[in-house]
């Protein structure tokens, strides 16, 4: 199974229609359809450019090739290392230490699973966080979550930084608030649902980068399998391949590969959509992992690309709700979830406690050791 077994939305439409066309209808529908069964979709965007995702991975690609001291200077750990740099061996994979997620694994078939987690901590990956957020016209409860963002000192680092990064990260974030829009309409509820609710939300451009030198062993763990805190996580192509997700209700995990030409984006969902859904729809769990795609591509980049580092970039957005905004199941939405849990009857039946979002994003971050 492989990524082409995903169903493929396109922006397209619901663009040009209005979104009570049964065209757009039937469109939107897919797409709800498409998070509840597989977590995840390829979604098909006019507006994207290949070129600029490659900008955006040869800068990031330029920036971790710095060195450690360099990149320290870029940590807020007071921030719970919500903007700038976090390094390497710092975040746990979540599932290592949380039994809920230990049963989703020992529930898949064995061919199915993942890289086993258990022996494993930290994640040797490291990552920048930039926040692209609009600043609440209102006083947060959460300024910490909404810190102004972080410029490398570098020179030739800062003179093409805030142009790709806001670039890059403005396709990903306009692709995936469409998206959040069809599936709001696709579950019956109004287009803006999801995205009045995310409006204040401190969405970040949040590439991960691997030193392929270092850990570019088969089987070896860039980040372990676990499920996203925020709501939608949006993903351009990566130059690497070793990115797996795991269908929720098929339990087969799914290689990710985007099809040839550009323009196509990998949407996941996520805790707060999930909990914003009652779990009608499930966050999509993943992993990245040194695989025998990934060491093809490292010995054919190590030949066609000889000057550049060998790093693995994850091109990835994350899309959240507004930090104040009460989190809590659309009732609408119960019935359908009652039907699901009756049909999975073998599944962990999560609650959903009502909450701010910025509470639920704090509960997560110390789970997985970023926050104290
Ligand atoms: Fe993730």
């Amino acid at each position: 199974m492989s990524t082409a077994t995903l169903p493929v939305i396109d922006l397209k439409l619901f663009r040009a229609e209005p979104s009570d066309s049964p065209r757009v209808v039937q469109e939107c529908r897919k797409a709800a359809d498409a998070l509840i069964t597989y977590g995840a979709l390829l979604l098909r965007d006019e507006r994207v450019s290949e070129d600029d995702n490659s900008a955006f991975l040869d800068l990031i690609e330029d920036y971790f090739d710095q060195p450690t001291p360099s990149l320290k200077e870029d940590e807020r750990p007071e921030l719970g290392y919500q903007v700038g740099v976090t390094l390497e061996n710092t975040e746990k994979p979540k599932c290592a230490v949380d039994e809920p997620c230990l049963n989703v694994i020992a529930r898949l078939d064995p061919a199915e699973r993942p890289l086993d987690i258990t022996a494993h901590s930290p994640d040797p990956k490291c990552r920048f966080f930039w926040r692209m957020s609009e600043k609440p016209p209102y006083e947060t409860q959460y300024p910490g979550l909404n810190a102004p963002n972080v410029i490398p000192r570098d020179e030739k680092l800062r003179a093409r930084w805030e142009t790709t990064m806001e670039t890059w990260g403005t396709s990903m974030k306009n692709a995936v608030e469409g998206l959040a829009q069809m599936a709001a309409v696709g579950l019956g509820l109004p287009k803006e649902t999801f995205t009045d609710a995310g409006r204040y939300g401190p969405h970040l451009l949040a590439p991960t980068a691997s030193d392929l030198v270092k850990y570019g062993q088969k089987d070896t763990i860039l980040a372990g399998f676990h499920t996203d805190l925020n709501f939608l996580t949006i993903h351009g192509r990566s130059r690497y391949p070793g990115l797996h997700i795991w269908a929720r209700n098929t339990g087969k995990r799914i290689p990710v590969k985007f099809p040839p030409t550009g323009r196509y984006l990998l949407v996941q969902a996520g805790k707060q959509l999930e909990h914003l859904s009652g779990g009608l729809i499930k966050a999509g769990y993943h992993e990245v992992v040194v695989n025998d795609s990934t060491l093809q591509t490292i010995e054919s980049r190590k030949v066609q690309y000889p000057d550049r580092p060998l790093i693995r970039i994850s091109s990835t957005f994350f899309w959240h709700l507004s930090s104040d905004y009460d989190l809590a199941p659309i009732p609408t939405l119960a019935k359908r979830v009652q039907d699901l849990e009756k049909a999975a009857q073998d599944e962990d039946i999560a609650v959903y406690e009502p909450m701010k979002v910025g509470q639920q994003v704090q509960n997560e971050l110390r789970h997985i050791a970023l926050m104290a």
